[in-house]
């Protein structure tokens, strides 16, 4: 077996390689379909979910997102293969991603911050750090993240080259890497085996949907080619062809209960508001709202405040429950009752600074985790969920001024070496 340095410069050749054209790779289905498990990921499926209950939700009683790279919203709408989920769907035309680089918005995604994160390093993110997980699971509704080209259920590692299915001439190929896979990032997911056990590879997809065991809320990252990272959006769309469009027609996918978000980390301009190209696709969304568009103002946080509301969770008392930035999709907001807010475009705030906010994974203005302010509301009414391991009385007011660690010769101590691949021990 490689090891995973020996695999990264295989990789780093690959992507010398291209590097120049990275439209060249040449687009190829990894196996037979995505209900299948094939040689071209690492491991085979050593084993399934065995989830019994379905909780019902006031608008879905699935959500699933998929979640593609760095493309400009112009160029997602243009492109064949997105205007044709745009035309069985709703298309946000106001959607922000919270910051730059990748990283941050996966993160943002699960615990309702970036932290103040500004690149890719290898990040984890304490225990007592709550994600939707805890709320999730809080009402026993089942969840799992699908990585495509993760080597194995667990992975810890920052990236896996396998064999490069798209081209057998080169070198392994670096199709995963830990910077897309929220839950791992999370030592509240990944400290405990019945958590980590369900950040899965597409294998385990496969073997899940023709179980009938797939989970309730589930996060979906392609790989570095077929989510348009190191190639294009048109090669991003041969993917939906092969991956998503066969699971729209298969019940045991999507079916009227099923909610589906494709969407995109970041908009590639660093120097204008990060907008990005996001549709909603699915059983669940009411008809006459089929290929039409939407233009509330969203974030990367409405996914929380979303299944918050369609499943009366609490909140995690950070971005999710700030209202500016985090209405609720605008039919499930309906259904449940709840007011989004009107934020004209010159409100909107500047999603596009990096680095700029003092925070425990910004090495240049660096503050401690602190407890969130238990007093706020999430999109349900509920109130906050508190982690066990939290010190509530470490509250904002009680933080010290951010340091620049980076100044100092040092970094954030939430870095690892790019090199570890077994969860840390404190
Ligand atoms: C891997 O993918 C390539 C390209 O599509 C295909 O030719 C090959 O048959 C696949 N291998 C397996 C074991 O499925
Ligand atoms: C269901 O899961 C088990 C355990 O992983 C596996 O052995 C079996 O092949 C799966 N069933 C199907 C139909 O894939
Ligand atoms: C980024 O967002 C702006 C709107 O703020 C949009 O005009 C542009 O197409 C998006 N993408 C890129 C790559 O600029
Ligand atoms: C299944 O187990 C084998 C042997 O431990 C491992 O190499 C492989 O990666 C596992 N597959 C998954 C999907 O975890
Ligand atoms: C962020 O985008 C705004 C336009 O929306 C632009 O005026 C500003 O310069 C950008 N900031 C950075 C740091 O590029
Ligand atoms: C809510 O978001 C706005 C816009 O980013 C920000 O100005 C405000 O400080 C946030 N409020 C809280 C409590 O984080
Ligand atoms: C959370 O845990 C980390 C690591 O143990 C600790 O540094 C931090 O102070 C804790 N914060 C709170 C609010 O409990
Ligand atoms: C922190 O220190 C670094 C290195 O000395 C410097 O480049 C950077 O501008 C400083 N940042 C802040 C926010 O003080
Ligand atoms: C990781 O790399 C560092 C050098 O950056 C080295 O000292 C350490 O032994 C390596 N650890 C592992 C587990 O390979």
């Amino acid at each position: 077996m490689f090891s995973p340095i020996l695999t990264s410069l295989g990789s780093l050749a690959a992507f010398v390689q291209y590097s120049n054209a990275a439209s060249a790779i040449p687009w190829a289905a990894p196996g037979e379909g995505p209900t299948t498990q094939t040689a071209n990921y690492t491991g085979f499926s050593n084993s399934t979910l065995n989830d019994q209950n379905v909780v019902p939700g006031a608008s879905f009683s699935r959500f699933i997102q998929i979640w593609f790279e760095n493309t400009n919203f112009a160029v997602a709408s243009s492109t064949p293969a997105f205007q044709k989920l745009a035309a069985q769907g709703v298309t946000f035309s106001r959607y922000m991603a919270v910051t730059h680089p990748s990283e941050p918005n996966y993160v943002a995604s699960l615990s309702g911050s970036h932290w103040g994160m500004g690149d890719d390093n290898f990040y984890h993110i304490p225990r007592n750090i709550s994600t939707v997980i805890d709320l999730l699971e809080e009402k026993g509704i089942s969840w799992a993240t699908y990585q495509e080209n993760m080597p194995s259920t667990g992975y810890y590692g920052y990236n896996w080259a396998s064999v490069n299915y798209n081209d057998p001439t080169q070198a392994p190929y670096d199709y995963y890497q830990r910077k897309h896979n929220p839950p791992i990032i999370h030592d509240s997911v990944v400290f405990y085996p019945e958590r980590s056990h369900r950040i899965r590879s597409f294998n385990d997809f496969a073997n899940d949907i023709v179980n009938g065991t797939l989970p309730q809320w589930m996060f979906i990252t392609p790989n570095m080619v077929n989510d348009a990272h190191d190639t294009t959006i048109d090669f991003a769309g041969k993917f939906t062809d092969y991956w998503l469009n066969p699971l729209l027609e298969d019940e045991r996918f999507n079916n009227e209960e099923t909610l589906i978000l494709v969407t995109f980390d970041e908009n590639e301009t660093y120097d204008i508001q990060n907008q990005i190209f996001s549709v909603a696709v699915g059983g669940s969304i009411p008809d006459e709202l089929k290929g039409t568009s939407d233009n509330t103002f969203y974030t990367h946080y409405s996914t929380l405040s979303t299944v918050q509301a369609n499943w009366d969770l609490r909140t995690l008392g950070r971005q999710d429950a700030n209202k500016t930035v985090s209405n609720v999709f605008s039919w499930v907001a309906n259904e449940v009752g709840y007011q989004n807010q009107d934020i004209a475009d010159e409100d909107i705030p500047q999603f596009n600074l990096t680095k700029v906010h003092d925070g425990p994974l910004n090495s240049l203005r660096y503050t401690p985790f602190y407890a969130p302010d238990v007093s706020m509301q999430g999109a349900s009414g509920c109130g906050v969920f508190v982690s066990p391991e939290l010190d509530l009385t470490f509250t904002a007011d009680e933080v010290p001024p951010a340091v620049n660690l980076t100044a100092q010769g040092s970094q954030s101590p939430w870095i690892l070496p790019q090199n570890t691949t077994t969860l840390p021990v404190y």
